[in-house]
């Protein structure tokens, strides 16, 4: 005999907790099902250790979707002030480190106990590890089939997450479901990720890893289906593969295939403007000019590139090839061969096609008592917190509906 209940939901992580805890509160019986030994591996290691888990400056054009106004109503729902309200309530210490990002002053452990706590509360059944193999509709409602016996529920909701980092455990359950179930899905991508360059134009740079700047970052027109232009100034890291950073992990999201991301190395100075005018002002040799503003390593990395002797004069030197130069720093345009992959991305692009569900409810407009939250959802958001609250709103969204 199947177990009954009104909710099953796959996928203990962020939005699965949290969407179980809402809905068991409002007196649902609803039982949480994860196949990972280990509880929410994602949470624990998010924000290096301490869960960025929010961020107040939260807005719809902090997400990239194909609709990106699907987003608006969940996230309106329940914003950054509703979860620190509920870190308070646990006693959790909180600071903002950047930009209206939110750790815990200790670890990030304390959100997931603070999750158990409130699947607790509301009589949540457990069923971890358990693997679901199957899922049927049928007259008396879905039927799980898992390795630790069958599960009849009223609904289920998906919180599987996406395709980044498997070897903790992340699977493309939640795009095979929907496919099973006749949804639209936007082609899935790694987001938040490492770039990496090869061929003669990264030779130059290859040298350069460990070097950490702030940059201004661009790429994309804006024109045409999925160009959408991204802009952001934060670090940038040379490694050995290529480039890395904050400012790299959130132009990735931006980035398409084969177009280049154009980078500035100086955004206070034009470089072309500064050297040209001063000739007579600025100290003399190229080298000594370009390490008062740049990394001495990157600075003669680039005049080298661009055959300047560390010790050229820069009274000597043309206002064409020092405008190059400026260029060559201020609009620093190159294409990227890659990115490092699920293996390193901290998100998945794409997922479930938001036209496919209520952007009220989270539910499949299509299959009543489906429903989709979470980064399974083609909704992701930028680096700083943004993706733990759309795992919050959209589960709060849905465990409000069921
Ligand atoms: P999540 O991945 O949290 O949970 C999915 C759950 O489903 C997992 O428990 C998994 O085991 C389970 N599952 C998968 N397939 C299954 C199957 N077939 N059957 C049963 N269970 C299955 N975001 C942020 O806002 N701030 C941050 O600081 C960070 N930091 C960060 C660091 C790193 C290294 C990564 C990889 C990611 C982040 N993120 C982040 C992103 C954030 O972790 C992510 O967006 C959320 O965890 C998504 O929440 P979900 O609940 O949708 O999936």
């Amino acid at each position: 005999m199947a177990k009954q209940f009104d909710v099953a939901v796959i996928g203990a992580g962020a939005a699965g907790m949290m969407c179980a805890a809402v809905a068991a509160q409002n007196g649902k019986r609803v039982v949480l099902i994860d196949h990972a030994a280990k509880l929410a591996e994602k949470i624990r290691i998010s924000g290096g250790g301490r869960c960025n888990f929010t961020n107040i400056n939260t807005a719809p054009a902090n997400f990239l979707s194909a609709n990106p106004h699907f987003a608006k109503s969940a996230l309106s729902r329940y914003t950054p002030h509703d979860f620190i309200a509920l870190v308070k309530k646990h006693r959790i210490g909180y600071h903002e480190k950047h930009r209206g990002q939110l750790f815990c002053d200790d670890s990030a452990e304390l959100i997931i106990g603070m999750l158990k706590d409130e699947c607790a509360a509301g009589g949540v059944t457990w069923r971890m590890p358990t693997k679901v193999e199957s899922i049927d509709k049928t007259l008396e409602g879905f039927l799980l089939a898992t390795d630790t016996g069958d599960i009849l529920a009223d609904n289920v909701v998906i919180a599987t997450g996406g395709l980044s980092i498997p070897k903790i455990g992340a699977t493309d359950f939640g795009l095979r479901i929907a496919t099973q179930f006749g949804l639209g899905v936007v082609e899935p991508r790694p987001g938040l990720v490492p770039l990496t360059f090869d061929g003669p134009s990264w030779e130059t740079f290859a040298p350069l890893a460990g070097i950490a700047l702030e940059v201004e970052v661009e790429t994309g027109s804006g024109k045409g289906k999925g160009n959408v232009k991204g802009k952001f100034r934060e670090d940038l890291l040379f490694t050995h593969r290529g480039l890395s950073g904050p400012a790299i992990l959130q132009i990735s999201s931006y980035w398409q295939p084969g177009t280049p991301i154009i980078v500035n190395l100086l955004p206070e100075i034009d470089v072309a403007e500064a050297l040209i005018e001063g000739k007579a002002t600025l100290k003399k040799q190229m080298g000594n000019i370009l390490s008062q503003w740049l990394p001495a390593r990157l600075a003669e990395g680039l005049l080298a590139a661009h055959g300047f002797a560390l010790d050229a004069r820069l009274a000597d030197m043309q206002d064409a090839r020092l405008r190059k130069l400026g260029d060559a720093i201020n609009r620093w345009s190159i294409v990227p061969a890659g990115s490092e992959g699920y293996r390193k991305a901290e998100v998945m692009l794409g997922g479930v096609d938001t036209r496919e569900l209520s952007q009220q409810t989270m539910m499949a407009n299509k299959v009543a008592g489906l429903y989709f939250i979470g980064e399974a959802v083609d909704v992701t958001g930028w680096l700083g917190g943004y993706n733990f609250q759309w795992a919050w709103a959209s589960a709060a969204a849905a465990g409000i509906a069921l």
